[in-house]
């Protein structure tokens, strides 16, 4: 089965088996035929942030679950539960239409609800984790239904417990988010109060916080119905603040943000964008040359091609900054 058109970056590699499931009686289902047994397992999503490097050699399942309710309310917030097969913007407007606040940041990213745990997506600062309540997951192995709390996914930037220790391990069947009646408006991130002068908002409202992101992720991410991707291929990278200094002295323009932990986040389309990637293509393989940190399928490149452009620009940036980056784009 090709997965071409399950994966944005639109690599044609290939599944040995395919499957959909609907509900979590489909899923035990499915698992519970033998033929499965020993065999490598993809859950898959909207396949928005995966690179496929070569056929895969065992059962792909792709997550349908649907559904958006809402499960309670509590004082301000009130509870949304959704599917995991949702499309994720899709929710994000359905709960705008709700006047609930939250997830307007996260506008227009990609992928699917079930996956949105998984690396605790974040954009125009905010993340997941600052409204995720908890999910509903299904543990392969034992075939038992399990909930996590928001402490339980051991959320980072880019993390949880599900990229790491539980990694593999679990199908998230639906999550659930608290949202809040009274918007708490973030507009931090110095594009978004620029983009809301020029659309003309007077009265800030989270439609509007919502429109202005999405104006801004058009202007400057490739629309993988377009141009293959899956986003930011790395994360950007967190250094110790003396190391910063020190590159500070040296590259006086560098972009970089303080943490609150005394670190300091470096951009990485900024240094990949110095070691001259931007609009770099070789084949069909590419460097955005809107965003150096996301690299680019324009038709017919191989995911072992993308994978051994990003190996590059890893290794210059490691050479002229001695920094090292980090995928954040799933290895298959
Ligand atoms: P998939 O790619 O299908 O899966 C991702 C991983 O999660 C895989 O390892 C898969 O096995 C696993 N997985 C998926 N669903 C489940 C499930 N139900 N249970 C268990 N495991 C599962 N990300 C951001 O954080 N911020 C951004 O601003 C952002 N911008 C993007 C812009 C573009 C143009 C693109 C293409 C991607 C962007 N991304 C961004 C990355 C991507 O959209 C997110 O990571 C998204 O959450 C992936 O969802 P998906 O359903 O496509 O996951
Ligand atoms: N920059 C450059 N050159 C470039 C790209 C960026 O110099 O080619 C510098 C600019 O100074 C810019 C700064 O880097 O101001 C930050 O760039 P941008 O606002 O585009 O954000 P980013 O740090 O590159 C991160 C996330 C995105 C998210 C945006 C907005 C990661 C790995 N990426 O990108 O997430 O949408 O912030 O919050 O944290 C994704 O994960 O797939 C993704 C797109």
């Amino acid at each position: 089965v090709s997965l071409q058109a399950y994966n944005t970056f639109g690599i044609p590699a290939t599944a040995r088996y395919f499957s959909t499931f609907e509900s979590i009686e489909d899923l035990g289902n499915i698992l519970s035929d033998s033929r499965w047994k020993n065999m490598p397992l993809l859950i898959l999503g909207g396949g928005s942030n995966i690179l496929l490097t070569k056929d895969f050699n065992g059962l792909v399942l792709k997550n349908n679950i649907k559904g958006i309710e809402k499960t309670g309310t509590a004082g301000d917030h009130v509870y949304m539960k959704s599917g995991a097969g949702e499309n994720w913007h899709g929710f994000v407007q359905h709960c705008i239409q709700e006047n609930l606040a939250g997830l307007e940041n996260l506008s227009l990213i990609p992928g699917n609800v079930g996956a949105s745990p998984m690396q605790n997506i974040g954009a125009y600062g905010v993340e997941i984790k600052d409204t995720f309540h908890s999910l509903t997951a299904f543990h392969i192995e034992e075939r038992k239904i399990m909930t996590f709390n928001n402490a339980d996914c051991k959320f980072g930037y880019r993390e949880s417990v599900f990229k790491r220790e539980l990694k593999n391990e679990f199908v998230i069947v639906d999550v659930t988010y608290q949202l809040n009646k009274t918007p708490h408006f973030n507009t931090s991130y110095g594009a978004i109060e620029q983009e809301l002068t020029q659309m003309g908002v007077k009265d800030l409202s989270i439609q509007a916080i919502s429109q202005a992101v999405i104006n801004i992720r058009s202007s400057k991410l490739p629309n993988p119905a377009e141009i293959g991707n899956a986003g930011s291929f790395f994360k950007n990278p967190e250094i110790p603040a003396t190391q910063y200094e020190t590159l500070k002295a040296k590259f006086p323009n560098i972009v970089a943000y303080p943490l609150p932990s005394g670190h300091v986040k470096l951009a990485a389309g900024w240094l990949i964008e110095q070691c001259g990637w931007k609009g770099f293509r070789e084949g069909d393989a590419g460097v955005h040359a809107k965003q150096a940190l996301v690299l680019v399928n324009y038709g017919r490149a191989t995911g072992s091609e993308i994978y051994d452009l990003s190996s590059k620009v890893l290794a210059s940036v490691q050479e002229k900054f001695g920094v090292a980056l980090e995928r954040e784009v799933n290895i298959i």
